[in-house]
């Protein structure tokens, strides 16, 4: 479909979280003077859009979202499974850009995630792709810090630790992870409030009532309890040792770099090697890792600075040192902005090859929203 014009561009899925994060940007970004907006409602069809004067449409009205050149949706993957299918059998060859993970993987749609992937982009649009998927959170901020890595074809392989934010579950998650905390600083509070009271005792208290939670409605969303502990499984159990969250970790890096089977269209690159284990801990909204390389030579320490400094104008490299990285490497210091901080980058024990390094990001801005956004703009934009 040629757009001509001021292209018409349905929102699903805009007051959710992802949702939400997604309007800001484009308001701050001024991406509502390029497009025609037609907000839609899976459960209030016809009350108040949040702009315009036009009530939300029904988003389940086919007939809707086949006028749209563009929809955009943010609603989550049970959806998507209803909805794009039908369109897309009904002929509809409008642009469908989609948060959800239903149709990553699929042979005809593309991780977007244009700093990193923009040639891929480019050769999609021009092979007719009408698929735009965002990555998965943790693949997305981790190639935003360190893609600079892969685009120069220094990694033999990559282990990544993940540190989780409860955000990555959804706002329920958030809102149960403080009520833990919350909870638990209420069972001590008195004997917190006491500076001689005993260490141990509150300890054992703490403890009494985080197994208490695991019983009810109090871990319902996570499944076990997050405040004061952590969780070191993330999404399903795929029966061979691997969660869902770290098998995306290789399957989705290697389609968004266009290498292997998976990647659009296939590829003889060979895939790249990813694995390590997800962990959920009580950060709000900010994705950290920990990340081994081994690379395929000795690249000297200050190269590889360089390359991730100059990648994109997102990535920045913080010293090695304790003060910048305890002040620049945190998620209370990255949520809500746009930066991605890579630190802690140094040789390993292991040989000259071997690099670690630290990266943080926003689960909901470069994880979520942003890809997206920019995949709107870069459409619109042609
Ligand atoms: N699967 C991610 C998480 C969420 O649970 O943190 C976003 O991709």
């Amino acid at each position: 479909m040629a757009i001509n014009g001021t292209p018409r561009v349905g929102l699903v899925g805009w007051r959710g979280m992802v949702g939400s994060v997604l309007m800001d940007r484009m308001t701050d970004e001024g991406d509502f003077a390029l497009i025609e907006p037609v907000f839609f409602s899976t459960s209030n069809a016809g009350g108040s859009a949040p702009l315009g004067d036009q009530p939300l449409a029904d988003a389940y009205d086919l007939a809707a979202l086949k006028a749209c050149d563009i929809v955009l949706s943010c609603q989550g993957g049970d959806y998507t499974t209803q909805v794009h299918a039908k369109l897309r059998g009904e002929g509809w060859d409008g642009h469908w850009i989609d948060a959800a993970s239903t149709l990553r993987m699929k042979d005809d749609a593309l991780i977007v995630l244009d700093p990193v992937n923009r040639p891929q982009i480019d050769d999609a649009m021009a092979a007719g792709n009408r698929n735009w998927v965002g990555g998965n959170c943790t693949v997305s901020c981790m190639l935003m810090g360190v893609g600079a890595l892969f685009k120069a074809g220094l990694v033999e392989w990559m282990s990544t630790q993940t540190y989780q934010a409860a955000s990555g579950g959804g706002a329920k998650h958030m809102r149960e992870l403080l009520t833990q905390f919350g909870t638990l600083n209420a069972e001590v509070k008195p004997l917190l409030d006491d500076p001689k009271s005993a260490i141990l005792e509150i300890d054992r208290q703490i403890l009494a009532r985080q197994k208490a939670m695991l019983d009810g409605a109090e871990s319902e969303q996570f499944g076990a309890v997050l405040g004061g502990s952590l969780i070191p499984w993330i999404d399903a159990d795929l029966g061979n040792g691997v969660s869902k969250e770290e098998w995306k970790g290789m399957a989705e890096t290697n389609k968004i770099l266009g290498r292997g089977p998976d990647a659009l269209g296939g590829s003889d690159e060979r895939a790249i090697p990813v694995d390590g284990f997800c962990v959920r801990i009580g950060a709000m909204r900010c994705h950290s890792q920990a990340l081994t390389f081994k690379l395929k030579g000795d690249v000297p320490v200050g190269e590889i600075e360089a390359l991730i400094e100059e990648d994109n104008p997102w990535s920045k490299v913080v010293p090695n040192e304790k003060e910048a990285t305890m002040r620049d490497l945190t998620p209370v210091a990255v949520t809500g902005t746009m930066n991605i901080p890579v630190g802690r980058i140094r040789k390993l024990a292991m040989g000259p090859e071997y690099v670690g390094a630290f990266t943080v990001g926003d689960q909901l801005l470069w994880g979520a929203a942003e890809p997206l956004r920019r995949m709107l703009r870069i459409l619109i934009e042609g």
